[in-house]
């Protein structure tokens, strides 16, 4: 949602996210190639898969993931665009 929260129990949020804080490394991969199986985000379970995105390139992928880590409350630091990429060659951790 705008403000970075999710919605009810079908999508986690991404602000204050202990997930998010714990696997910030797998933003960009979680963009371009989704995500599946459970999820536990601040205490509650999600087990929708999210679908890629295949259509937003690295740069897109690098503006949101950083816009994301220092949005809202969060203060999670930045992405270089090179931690980027390397996020983007592994989708290994989203299964
Ligand atoms: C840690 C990061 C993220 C996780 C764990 C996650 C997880 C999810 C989940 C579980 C859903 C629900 C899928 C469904 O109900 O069909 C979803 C939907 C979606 N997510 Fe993510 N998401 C993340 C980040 C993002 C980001 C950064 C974007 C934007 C680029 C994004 C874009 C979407 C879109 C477009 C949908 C579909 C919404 C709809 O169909 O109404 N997600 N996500």
């Amino acid at each position: 949602m705008e403000n970075g929260t999710g919605l009810a129990e079908l999508y986690p949020p991404l602000n204050g996210s202990d997930w998010l804080m714990l696997n910030k490394e797998q933003l960009p991969s979680v963009m371009r190639y989704g995500i599946e199986g459970d999820l536990m985000v601040n205490g509650i379970k999600y087990t929708i898969p999210m679908s890629g995105i295949p259509e937003l390139s690295a740069v897109e992928i690098s503006n949101i993931t950083n816009y994301i880590l220092s949005a809202w409350t969060n203060k999670l630091g930045g992405m270089s665009f090179e931690e980027v990429q390397e996020s983007l060659s592994n989708s290994d951790g989203n299964k």
